[in-house]
């Protein structure tokens, strides 16, 4: 684990659509004992509850575009003052437009730096992998490989996530050109910025990731930055 000396571990994982970023958050924050704060589940979740939230991010979602920065901004400062966050947090799909990593900046205050990786894949690899993703459709994981029909944690049938279709990931990816990728410039001009090459087995970027947000973690603890 990270030795933190006090410090909160705030880590953004960047990236476009099936470069890892849900993948991988996931164990970094199981590893670190950290809430995932993934925006993507938290609108899946709404949806699949029909909240209001739902309604209206729904539409969105499907059509493969961003749900609007206020909305999302409001859940992730929502969400970060909560007590698990206080130490820190790993963030899955968000921020996703300059507004929203403005935003981020602002709740940021007082609260230790951000550490941000960039999870880089080509691609060709991206559309293989969306392609042929299964999901579970009660609890909504990422089916692993040796399920085949039912998910391995409830039993739920395994089905194709509704925004994986053919035409949805080259809008998907679309968005995340014009909007997204922005972000590695707005970022990487920080001494905490990192880029991880994601077209590696996925426990390769497991280490890859972790050494590089110690290292970074370690330089910010060291400089207080
Ligand atoms: P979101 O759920 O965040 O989708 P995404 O960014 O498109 O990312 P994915 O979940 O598709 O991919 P991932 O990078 O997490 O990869 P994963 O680990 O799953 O957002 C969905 C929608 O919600 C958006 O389109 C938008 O409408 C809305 N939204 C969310 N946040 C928003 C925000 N902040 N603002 C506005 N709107 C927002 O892996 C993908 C597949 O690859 C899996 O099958 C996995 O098993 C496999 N895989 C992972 N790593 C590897 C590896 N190393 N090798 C081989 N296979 C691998």
């Amino acid at each position: 684990m990270v030795q933190r000396h006090g410090v909160a571990l705030n880590v953004v994982m960047l990236g476009p659509p099936g470069a890892g970023k849900g993948t991988q958050a996931e164990r970094f924050a199981q590893r670190h004992r950290l809430p995932k704060i993934s925006t993507g589940d938290i609108l899946r979740e709404a949806v699949q509850e029909d909240t209001g939230l739902g309604r209206i991010a729904k539409a969105t979602m499907d059509a493969g575009n961003l749900v609007g920065d206020e909305v999302m901004i409001g859940i992730v400062s929502g969400r970060l003052t909560r007590d698990d966050a206080k130490s820190g947090f790993v963030l899955d799909g968000f921020p996703r437009t300059v507004v929203q990593a403005g935003a981020l900046d602002q709740m940021m205050t007082g609260r230790g730096p951000l550490v941000v990786v960039d999870i880089v894949v080509p691609e060709d690899v991206l559309v293989r992998r969306l392609a042929a993703r299964r999901i579970c459709g009660e609890c909504g994981s990422n089916a692993l490989v040796e399920w085949t029909t039912n998910c391995g944690k409830c039993g739920g049938v395994l089905v194709q996530r509704t925004d994986d279709g053919d035409g949805i990931v080259r809008e998907r990816l679309k968005v995340y050109h014009l909007q997204t990728k922005p972000l590695v410039d707005y970022y990487s001009g920080r001494p905490t910025f990192r880029t991880i090459d994601g077209n590696q087995p996925p426990d390769i970027v497991t280490a890859s990731l972790d050494r590089a947000i110690c290292g970074a973690s370690t330089l910010a603890d060291g400089a207080r930055l």
